[in-house]
């Protein structure tokens, strides 16, 4: 031990030693520290990803646009915690949204933000993510912690599914259904939850698969399984196929129902210049993705580097709370091929998870936002960008 009065007064020779004490203990304790961490880092499992499967974006939209500079309306300010997925009912007008606190909002729209109406509708008591809609206006619900569900339109709700092959729904997350009932949901990931969903991430297995669920068995099928966090679901104009995303590997692929390719999988859209969560059509031949997060340096990194990813796994654990670092998002218009031709991004996007266009409006829903962004697209029309 070096005495502090010994350095206040050093001969040459005390000099030296001390300086030698102190480093010495400093090399230990920065040693034991940094072996420390990494045991402590050690303990997350991580995996690489199949980066040879993923490339730059080719098609990025404009980071500064005509929306960014004004003319956003904010959709139930106050009322709308977290709205995820929004889904729209033709025949009443209405939107529903599933909020972070549980409830399935209805907004009955209107052209003045000040007239919209906001009701509680039903609440699941879990996390209302993905929402569709059928004919009849029965609302199915991929509901993170409870799977998928059936609310009817006096509001009961009804249990479709929690489990396929014996495994549990972990995160369910997106759904759309068929014209013939048939209703397609994602599992995001089998091993974690919704709170924990980032861990995925940082694992770098995947845990997701694309499952369906017939009304007239009752049965639960796994039609694409080992996927980078199953997302956002949607069917083709024309139901031939259903398009099913992979947030972690910035892309989107697709599953013949009918045809020649009946049962095939292929990409239908990859290299996005971000990361793709719901999926809409817009029944005029484009379909509207929400990207919450941008390609940006900071993902590259962490998909990249498993040291990155069991740092942030660690973060994780004992903060219990990412810090908010991915800014940019929005939204990209795909065309019928599933090439990217616009979009509409900004720096205060982020963290957007939908984006539906009804008539000339857009609809932002956000699981970071207390209302639901909207966009006046005759004022904003879509720039096409290559
Ligand atoms: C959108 O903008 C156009 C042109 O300014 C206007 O005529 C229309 O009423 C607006 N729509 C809404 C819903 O505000």
């Amino acid at each position: 031990m070096v005495k502090l009065t010994e350095i206040s007064k050093p001969t040459t020779t005390q000099k030296r030693s001390t300086s030698w004490g102190f480093s010495l203990l400093f090399s230990t304790v920065a040693i034991v520290v940094v072996a420390m961490l990494v045991i402590q880092l050690d303990t997350y499992e991580t995996v690489a990803f199949p980066l040879q499967e993923v490339s730059e974006p080719m098609y990025v939209p404009a980071r500064k646009n005509s929306a960014s500079l004004s003319g956003v309306e904010k959709v139930g300010s106050g009322l709308l915690i977290g709205p995820e997925d929004i889904v729209y009912e033709p025949k009443s007008g209405v939107i529903y949204t599933g909020c972070h606190d549980g409830w399935i909002k209805r907004v009955t729209l209107s052209v003045s933000v000040a007239d919209l109406v906001v009701e509680n509708w039903v609440h699941t008591g879990g996390q209302p993510l993905g929402l569709a809609i059928d004919e009849s206006g029965d609302v199915f619900v991929a509901d993170a912690y409870k799977g998928l569900l059936k609310v009817s339109v006096d509001g009961k709700i009804e249990l479709l599914t929690d489990e396929a092959e014996g495994i549990k729904v972990g995160l369910a997350d997106g759904v759309v259904v068929a014209k013939n009932g048939m209703v397609y949901f994602t599992d995001a990931t089998y091993k974690y939850n919704y709170r924990s969903a980032l861990n995925d991430l940082m694992e770098g297995r995947p845990h997701g698969r694309l499952l369906s669920y017939d009304p007239s068995t009752k049965e639960t099928k796994v039609i694409a399984r080992d996927l980078y966090f199953a997302n956002g679901v949607e069917l083709s104009p024309n139901q031939d196929f259903v398009i099913f995303c992979e947030t972690f590997m910035r892309r989107c692929s697709r599953y013949y129902l009918h045809g020649e390719k009946k049962g095939y999988i292929d990409v239908f859209a990859k290299n996005l210049p971000g990361l793709p969560d719901n999926v809409r059509y817009d029944g005029d031949g484009h379909y509207w993705m929400a990207l919450p997060w941008d390609n940006s340096l900071l993902f590259t990194y962490t998909q990249k580097y498993q040291f990155v990813r069991k740092i942030f796994a660690f973060t994780l654990k004992h903060l219990r709370k990412m810090p908010d670092l991915m800014k940019f998002g929005g939204v990209i218009v795909l065309d019928l091929e599933g090439k990217v031709v616009g979009g509409y991004y900004d720096e205060t996007w982020g963290m957007t998870s939908s984006g539906v266009k009804i008539g000339e409006s857009l609809y932002l829903g956000s699981v970071a936002k207390t209302y639901i962004t909207r966009l006046n697209l005759t004022q904003h029309p879509l720039r096409l960008i290559s």
